[in-house]
């Protein structure tokens, strides 16, 4: 569906919620980069150490001449540390929803990797599989960030029994937030600079750029907060007033304290995710965490390999 009639399907549904992937136009692609660098953001600064410390280990698993698949790539920093560690790697697939943002990252990978086959891929891989060539070595996926949790459990399960269908074999490596102290995750999606925020809101500035919208910025709170018995973070862009907004010749109207529901990123215990890895036929072959105990990365493998 295009972003108009998803957005429009969105806010007449009750609860009324939009998926988190119409955050990634180029301007939400930037706010995220910034996102990962803030001193409450741990995810990226603690997936980066356990990369580095563990580089050696992950390459050895994925094996010599892979093919790294990597979905919702962004901007293919982490990617680099796997590349440097990895034997004479055949080729290098990002797969991206947000295609200048992808297109800049792809630009920078193939001058500072000038022996790598570097050939990404615009695509929303929720609806159905990206179109790739067929693979130049092993095919292994790569997927960080923890862009799992922003699946409910169900379509988590069903991404990763598909994700086992187009690696054809190869195994997957991928990056997960771990339950903790709700204070913590809450000041990670509560920045002080408020560009969590921004990143939110850029949803509606979206929307206005794209579809000619009269969202009104200023009308709309950044909320975020700790579920706990979901065990997730969800988002949420809340009316400070009564309002109508258009777009697409539609009028949608909101009273004060309405919310939209942007994100949910889910967070799991380490024999938590093994067990939903294993519901979507994988075996968890490896697990690296830091000491904190705050992230971790899972070395899956198809099962019966
Ligand atoms: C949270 S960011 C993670 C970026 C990077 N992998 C990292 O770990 O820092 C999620 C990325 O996935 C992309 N993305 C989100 N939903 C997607 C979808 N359905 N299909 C393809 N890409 C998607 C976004 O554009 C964004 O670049």
């Amino acid at each position: 569906m295009a972003f108009a009639d998803e957005l429009a399907a969105g806010l007449q549904a009750r609860p009324r919620a939009v998926a988190p992937k119409w955050f990634y136009d180029a301007a939400g692609s930037e706010l995220f980069e910034r996102i990962c660098e803030l001193p409450e953001y741990y995810p990226t600064r603690t997936e980066f150490a356990l990369l580095d410390r563990h580089a050696e280990a992950m390459a050895e698993l994925i094996g010599p001449r892979a093919e790294i698949v990597e979905f919702g790539a962004g901007a293919s920093r982490k990617v680099r540390v796997l590349l440097d560690a990895l034997r004479s790697p055949r080729r290098f697939v990002p797969v991206d929803i947000s295609g200048e943002h992808l297109a800049a990252a792809a630009a920078r990978l193939r001058s500072d990797y000038p022996a790598l086959d570097v050939c990404p891929v615009v695509a929303d891989f929720t609806q159905g599989a990206p179109a790739l060539m067929p693979a130049a070595g092993r095919r292994v996926g790569f997927y960080p960030g923890s862009s799992i949790g922003n699946f409910d459990p169900d379509d988590a399960l069903r991404l990763l029994q598909r994700f086992a269908g187009w690696l054809g074999g190869g195994g997957l490596l991928i990056g997960v937030d771990l339950v903790k102290d709700p204070a913590q995750l809450h000041a990670a999606y509560n920045d002080e600079r408020g560009v969590t925020a921004a990143f939110n809101l850029n949803l509606w500035a979206r929307a206005n750029r794209e579809l000619g919208a009269d969202f009104d910025l200023a009308a709309w709170a950044h909320s975020a907060f700790y579920n706990p018995p979901a065990s997730r973070i969800e988002m949420h862009l809340v009316s400070r007033k009564a309002q109508t907004v258009r777009f697409g010749g539609q009028r949608f109207e909101f009273a004060e304290g309405d919310s939209v529901h942007t994100e949910n990123s889910y967070k799991y215990t380490v024999e938590g995710f093994q067990a939903l890895a294993r519901r979507a036929g994988w075996s968890p072959r490896a697990v690296w965490t830091d000491a904190a105990r705050r992230f971790s990365i899972h070395w899956l493998e198809p099962r019966g390999e």
